[in-house]
């Protein structure tokens, strides 16, 4: 690893097409859509995605890029509504992402067509956790182990980290083991007897990070101070990747992920 991957733009765009663009990305709890027309939105790996639960309810998760022009349809982190209207010149979609209007200046010649649409995504939801793909979806869904307790909430936290600083940071000192499960690239799983914490790293931009942590078993807010010792952690760890100091390979899952960096800037990244 060299300090510019932790704070340059070059190697997110790299894995952002070689990397985020080619495995099951997690994109939020279960929990976090209750209802129908719950959604969550994020860019993860700068690929900007929503998730929603419609009105069967079935939990969907879809590209934030409007039919029209390719603008973000969704522009808030999460909220609840009937129908999603662009707020640029109007389009309006259902809960699954059907287009269903148009303002007639900007109408398109054919609305009955399917291509406008929002492009629905590969969804797995395993254990509590909502993942989607942008590739096809040949890769076996992540198994997360043994069922987790009840879910208890999620906490947000905004760090101002590359998110390889914070999952660096969730890693060390763990050893794979029934108690920590890592899935590769972003999510980990620690679990304590009743307890268990689900640590989600959201990649937005590759100096700003957004971490859920998903609390099943007991209640979020319990845990609010841990998570805010993770971002005072992180930050402080990403002053450091700048002044020069790189994370050592001083544990087996550090190593790992090093290394499966490493064979991802190696292929340089394909387009997908
Ligand atoms: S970009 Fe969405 S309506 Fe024009």
């Amino acid at each position: 690893m060299k300090l510019e991957d932790y704070s340059g733009a070059e190697a997110f765009q790299v894995e952002k097409r070689s990397m985020f663009a080619a495995e099951w990305l997690p994109l939020c709890a279960e929990g976090q859509l209750a209802q129908p027309g719950d959604f969550v939105s994020a860019s993860v790996g700068g690929w900007s995605v929503f998730g929603v639960r419609d009105g069967e309810g079935v939990l969907r998760i879809l590209r934030n890029a409007c039919r029209h022009q390719n603008m973000p349809v969704v522009n808030t982190p999460s909220g609840h509504c009937e129908s999603f209207r662009c707020r640029f010149h109007g389009w309006t979609y259902d809960l699954q992402g059907r287009f269903l209007s148009a303002p007639p200046p900007v109408a398109p010649k054919d609305p009955g067509s399917p291509d406008l649409h929002l492009a629905s995504l590969a969804t797995a939801l395993t254990a509590g956790i909502a993942f989607f793909r942008l590739g096809p979806p040949a890769a076996a869904a992540p198994d997360l182990g043994a069922p987790l307790p009840a879910y208890g909430g999620t906490l947000t936290t905004e760090i101002a980290c590359n998110w390889k600083v914070c999952v660096e940071h969730l890693l060390a000192e763990h050893v794979l083991s029934s108690d920590f499960t890592w899935h590769w690239p972003l999510l980990t799983v620690r679990r304590a007897g009743t307890l268990a914490i689900v640590e989600q790293v959201v990649p937005h931009t590759f100096l700003r990070t957004r971490l859920f942590t998903h609390v099943f078993g007991a209640v979020a807010d319990d845990h609010r101070q841990a998570a805010d010792t993770i971002k005072h952690v992180c930050e402080g760890l990403q002053v450091d990747r700048a002044a020069g100091a790189l994370a050592a390979d001083d544990g087996a899952l550090t190593a790992d992920f090093h290394r499966r960096l490493g064979e991802v800037y190696a292929g340089g990244g394909e387009t997908t």
